[in-house]
């Protein structure tokens, strides 16, 4: 971990849970999808802070696996601002040489979104600085679902015995395999749930959340929570 000028330990992963963007709408009296594309410029703008900061790993939550829920024009909304609006963000961090990866079952979405992603990461691929993982269809059950199946089919054909399996097999098979756990998830939305974030990673990262939604979030409540970060104690179950 990294001390700012400010002395203050920068934690070297940090996973936001983007929320609150209908509220905001709402509030507006505006319609849901329009809260999303103001999320997405905080989104843009706060990516490229938090890398100005000297964190090595930020992993956005975008969608999750339950969200297919929602109603198909707020999906259909959601998908198109991936589409015309994270993309032109995206290219923009190239200035920050931010590297790009996409977490999630990305099966699910229209192949033309699914060659657009690929094209991004391709892009990305041999910058040096932060690592950005843009969480898209993620669940963590699914996550761990998916690691499960590919243990099983590593034990049928002989290569692992069920003893031998260890924690790290199951984290090698994660979507963050060779990534540290999160040190600290910032959930923005007033919610006090993780709803189905890195539930495999989360053992062990503090939580912080605030009431601010999603799109009035600013840099100077980033700094708010690592400074709160920096008042933890942690333990990891020692003394
Ligand atoms: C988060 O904002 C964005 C996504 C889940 C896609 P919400 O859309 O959940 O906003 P609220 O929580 O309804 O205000
Ligand atoms: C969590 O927000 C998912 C994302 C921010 C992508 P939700 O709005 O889906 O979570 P719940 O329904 O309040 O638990
Ligand atoms: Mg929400």
């Amino acid at each position: 971990m990294k001390n700012n000028n400010a002395g203050l330990y920068i934690p070297e992963h940090v996973g936001i849970i983007m929320d609150g963007n209908g509220r905001w709408a709402k509030k507006r009296g505006l319609p849901r999808p329009v809260g999303h594309t103001y999320g997405a410029q905080t989104f843009r703008s706060i990516t490229r802070y938090i890398s100005k900061q000297g964190v090595r790993i930020l992993t956005l939550y975008a969608f999750s696996t339950e969200n297919w829920k929602r109603p198909a024009e707020e999906v259909g909304a959601i998908m198109k601002i991936f589409r015309q609006y994270l993309m032109d963000a995206l290219t923009d961090f190239r200035e920050d040489d931010i590297k790009v990866v996409f977490i999630g079952d990305r099966s699910a979405f229209d192949p033309k979104l699914q060659e657009l992603i690929e094209e991004t990461e391709e892009i990305a691929k041999d910058r040096q600085g932060m690592l950005l993982n843009i969480a898209m269809n993620y669940g963590g059950r699914d996550e761990i679902l998916y690691a499960v199946r590919r243990l099983c089919r590593d034990v049928k054909d002989g290569s692992l015995s069920p003893e031998d399996v260890t924690e790290q097999d199951i984290s090698s098979r994660l979507y963050t395999a060779g990534l540290p756990d999160p040190d600290l998830i910032i959930r923005t939305g007033g919610e006090h749930r993780l709803s189905n974030f890195m539930l495999f990673q989360a053992a062990y990262s503090e939580f912080y959340s605030t009431d601010t939604l999603w799109p009035d979030f600013k840099p100077e409540d980033f700094d708010k929570a690592v400074l709160e970060f920096n008042h933890r104690n942690r333990r990891f179950g020692g003394v």
